[in-house]
């Protein structure tokens, strides 16, 4: 019998809901036609690609025709970041981010600071959250975009997007929003936060890996003022070429539908788990959540626990899946660039363990991770 893991590693993915693998196995079977086929067969495939787009436009006020999809953030992030700096004619060279991005984020602004861009990297306070009014002192005459991320996969810490979007509309330039670690567990409106470019991820919020989307305000496309980066057969307007995947996509619509209706229950359940563990694991001496006294979404927990090993805890525990940083990097052994960023030292953020807690775990699941840490710290 194969041994349980305590999965709690869902800002890193997470397992895909049966209800979705249904779905998506089916559509395998029945809308393998490929869409941009001229045939009656192809219809129901491309039926299935627009009923995607408009209910996910839906769920975040946008429209239909606004949707793209493509496999993930971190294609979308490197779309939307490249697609609109390299953009013909543009004469706007600056760009506005965080030190706290994604990598995704941080590595494409360096390749564009390597051909010729600017780029101002926001300074986080302690807790990890940026001044509004160190962003509105960044804005230049030729600042073309800010890309700052809605909640932070490290800390869950949540960036104010509303006032953000707002400041970025006084100025005139784009906002792009990683949304990667909030669809699906917190509503959001694009028009209310003056959003212009938003992408995710299908495998954060119980989809598969392999797929996402993008969002993309109609003033960009009609104005033709975002490039491709991939080209080939000219779907989705030509901004992403490459078959449909419309199996993954149906699985995607499903996947944050079923988000959308079972958020309220689903947060009240994550909450008290994550309150449940807080207050124990705050009763170590010395123990202390990056981010606290900020808002964070409610599933994460990044904490800081003398005598914890974290690296050890995790090789140790093999039943246990928590984080100590994120999963792209956690195969190099060093600490979080994010934690450093908010002004921990070395020891520290190598000390603080991520948990994010996913809906199915259970009040045992903490319980069990709670038991080893404390095993882990007295021996
Ligand atoms: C905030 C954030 N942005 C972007 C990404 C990249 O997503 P993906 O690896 O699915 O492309 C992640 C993944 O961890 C993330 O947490």
């Amino acid at each position: 019998m194969k041994n349980k893991i305590i999965y709690l590693d869902h800002n890193a993915t997470t397992p895909v809901d049966p209800r979705v693998i249904t779905e998506v196995t089916s559509n395998f079977q029945e809308l393998y036609a490929n869409a941009s086929s001229s045939y009656f067969f192809a219809n129901n495939s491309r039926m299935a690609i627009e009923n995607a787009k408009t209910n996910i436009a839906k769920l975040i006020g946008a429209n239909a025709d606004e949707i793209y999809f493509n496999s993930g953030a971190t294609e979308g992030i490197n779309f939307a970041l490249k697609g609109l700096a390299l953009h013909n004619n543009n004469s706007k060279k600056h760009i506005i981010t965080c030190v706290t991005e994604h990598k995704a984020v941080l590595e494409t602004c360096q390749y564009l600071e390597s051909i010729g861009y600017e780029i101002d990297y926001l300074p986080v306070n302690s807790t990890g959250e940026i001044n509004l009014h160190d962003l509105q002192k960044a804005i230049r005459k030729d600042t073309l975009l800010i890309c700052l991320m809605w909640i932070n996969n490290e800390t869950g810490v949540i960036h104010p997007i509303i006032e953000i979007g707002k400041i970025a509309r006084t100025a005139g330039v784009y906002f792009l929003c990683d949304a990667t670690q909030g669809i699906g567990k917190l509503p959001i409106d694009v028009n209310d936060s003056g959003i212009d470019v938003l992408f995710f991820s299908g495998h954060k919020l119980y989809a598969p890996k392999g797929i996402g989307a993008i969002y993309i305000n109609k003033s960009i496309t009609k104005q033709n003022k975002i490039q491709p980066l991939m080209h080939g057969g000219g779907q989705e307007n030509g901004l992403r070429s490459g078959t449909y995947n419309t199996p993954l996509i149906s699985g995607l619509e499903l996947a944050i539908t079923l988000a959308k209706e079972e958020m309220n229950a689903n947060k009240i359940h994550i909450s008290n788990l994550r309150h449940f563990l807080e207050s124990e694991l705050l009763d170590i001496e010395g123990a202390y959540i990056n981010g606290e006294n900020t808002l964070r979404i409610y599933n994460t927990t990044n904490i800081c626990v003398p005598q914890l090993d974290t690296e050890i805890f995790i090789a140790i525990n093999k039943d246990i899946a928590v984080s100590n940083g994120s999963a792209c990097t956690s195969a190099i052994i060093e600490p979080s660039h994010v934690l450093l960023a908010m002004g921990l030292n070395n020891i520290d953020a190598m000390n603080s363990l991520r948990v994010s807690i996913g809906k199915d775990n259970t009040l045992q699941d903490i319980q069990f991770l709670i038991q080893r840490i404390k095993l882990f710290i007295n021996n």
